[in-house]
This record gives C-alpha cells, structure tokens and sequence, in this order.
C-alpha cells in the first residue's frame, strides 16, 4: 500500500498546514484540503529526512506550486537553481525534459521523476538521428535545441536555450544561420525577433498549438481591457494577437509588475490558478488547454518518491558529457 492511501487529516496536521491553505485558500476549494494536506505534511517532513528540494515548473498544480516546491519557475530558473542546489535529492515536479536538465548539471546527486511517463510533444518530436541528418544537409551551421528535448538531441547540439532566452542564445553565436529545434512556431517567433536566419523543424507542443488568433479575438471582443499574454510556443496568428509574449515566468513577471485588471494567459491552465493565488487583485479569463504530461505529478507520487528514492532519472554516459555542455554552453550566456 502507497503511504499516501494511510495517511488522516488530522487537527495536529490542519494546524500545521494552515499557513499553506491560506496561500492557496483562492485557487483550492476549502472541501478539497483535508485530501491535500496530509500529504503536503508528509512531504515536508521527508524533504527534511532525505535533505531533498521539490522543483517545481509554473505548470504543475496549485498544491505542489504553493505547497510542497521550495524552487518554482519556468525551464530556465529550474536548470539554473538545480545548477545551485545543495541538497542531496532532487524531485522534479515537472516533466522528464526537465528531470534529465537537472541530472545532467547535478550528475552525482539522486534526481527523482515521479512519473517517467511525463513527457512532451516537443521532445517526442525529434531525435538524435534526425539531428545527425539535419547536419549533414546544413554542414558548419550550428545547431541550438530547446531544452524541450531528450538528453541524446542535446547531445548533437552546440547550445541549449529555453523560452526565456532563445533570441539571446542565438545572437551570442556570432553567425548568420542557425538551425534551431525542434519547435517550429518558437523558431519563427526567433526569427521575427533576429537578423539571424533560422532553419526550423516542424515540432509542435501539443498544448500550445490548439490555441488560435480568432479564439483572441472572441475574448477581446467579451473583454475590452482584456491584457492578452502569450507563451511563444503559440502559432503565429496568436503571438500577433498578442499584447505581450515570453516564457512562462516572464509572462509572470509582466502580471505581478503591472498589475493589469483583467488577464487572458494563453498558456496551459494551472499557471493562471498558480498566479492568480498571489495576485488576488488581477481578474484571470481562462481559456483552458493542460499539459496531460504535467498532470502526471500528483502529490502522492512526489510523496512515493520521497519514501522509495525512486524513479531515478539516469542519463547514458555516451550522451551524458555533450548533452552537459550544451546545456551549461545555455547557462553561460548573459541575460539582457
Ligand atoms: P517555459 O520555459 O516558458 O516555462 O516553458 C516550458 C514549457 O514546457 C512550455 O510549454
Ligand atoms: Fe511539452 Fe507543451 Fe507540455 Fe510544455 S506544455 S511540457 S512544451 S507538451
């Protein structure tokens, strides 16, 4: 039996979680805590045991957002603070991209996945092969990966880059042409931002893509002082809908500074729930599209790895030392 199944809500555990419930008392109905908070309590006494952080992506739930990650963020944050971190155990609440990122910059501590079959359109999209064929074809062109891609991709890469930080990767390369992979509606969104030419594939994420600029259009037209954010993941007709695009964590950032009244995130949905927790003054419209990988984290499974130690993420040394440096190549590069 999991420890999850045996586990009370208790009036010892209601107190000692109280100050949890009150950060998320606006995004987790009060008939739902008595589920949670036994397990947020267990997770924090055996992060405490095992000398483990839980990190956690803007995606994942509102419970495991507010109530068990000690570091939260978009892809760029987590690889930059799993880069940093003293503890023993890593749990990334996240998906296996993402796990991968944080053993290959910590390769002699214990990276957990509570789920291993959290993964991502992205990722599934593209491999090493494909890689070694798209060289061939562009000979001398250097190659930037997302990090929304398997260990053996980055591999075959020269540099890493997220999200957050594509534009700036891409110009710190000092060249005319870059191939850049696997997402085809980042890659464009590269392009309209750079003179640097961009050769793209056709990854999509499967989340990210279903959204579309008429489906914008309906919101403005509901909402005139609608502040429109867009992940740059999105199809083009969207970003051009768009009154501010960026990474999951600067589309936070652009929310919490400037306070808008009213706020359509055209993302995957736990991120309005996870902001709008901290900002009770922003009205969040919410088109809802979620990531099924992401929802594979579920407290019970952080708890179950925290008592097991397992799954391990664990990476093929063949593969290990390239993936690294295209990885730390990334995390080299000065943010603007
Ligand atoms: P961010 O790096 O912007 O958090 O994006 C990660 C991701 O998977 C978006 O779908
Ligand atoms: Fe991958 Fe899209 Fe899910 Fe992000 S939201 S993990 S890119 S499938």
């Amino acid at each position: 039996m999991s420890l999850a199944a045996t586990l009370d809500y208790t009036p010892e555990i209601a107190r000692a979680t109280a100050p949890v419930y009150d950060r998320l008392r606006r995004v987790v109905p009060e008939i739902e805590w008595p589920f949670h908070a036994p397990l947020v309590h267990a997770i924090t006494e055996l992060k405490r045991e095992r000398n483990a952080v839980v990190l956690a992506h803007n995606y994942q739930t509102p419970e495991i957002f507010h109530g068990v990650a000690d570091i939260v963020g978009d892809s760029l944050a987590l690889a930059r603070k799993a880069a940093e971190t003293e503890a023993d155990v890593i749990v990334m609440a996240g998906v296996h991209f993402m796990a991968e990122t944080a053993k290959l910059l910590n390769p002699d501590k214990l990276v957990l996945m509570p789920d291993m079959r959290a993964g991502c359109s992205l990722a599934e999209s593209i491999t090493a092969a494909d890689v070694r064929l798209l060289r061939e074809r562009w000979p001398g062109v250097p190659v930037v990966t997302y990090v929304n891609t398997s260990a053996e991709v980055k591999a075959e890469s020269d540099v890493c880059c997220t999200s957050g930080n594509a534009v700036e990767v891409v110009e710190s390369l000092g060249v005319d042409r870059v191939i850049f992979l696997p997402d085809e509606f980042l890659a464009k969104y590269v392009a309209s931002r750079t003179k640097v030419e961009i050769i793209a594939w056709q990854g999509h994420c499967e989340v990210h893509e279903r959204f579309t600029g008429a489906q914008i259009g309906e919101y403005r037209d509901r909402f005139d002082d609608l502040v429109v954010l867009a992940h740059p993941e999105c199809p083009p007709d969207v970003l051009a809908a768009a009154d501010f695009v960026g990474s999951t964590a600067h589309m936070i950032d652009h929310v919490v500074a400037g306070r808008p009244r009213r706020v359509l995130m055209v993302t995957e949905c736990s991120m309005s729930d996870n902001v709008a927790a901290a900002v009770p003054d922003v009205e969040f419209v919410r088109p809802c599209n979620l990531c099924p990988h992401m929802k594979r984290v579920t407290l019970s499974n952080i708890l179950e790895a925290l008592r097991t130690l397992q799954p391990r993420v664990e990476i093929d040394p063949a593969v290990a030392g390239r993936a690294r440096r295209a990885v730390e190549r990334m995390l080299a590069v000065r943010p603007r």
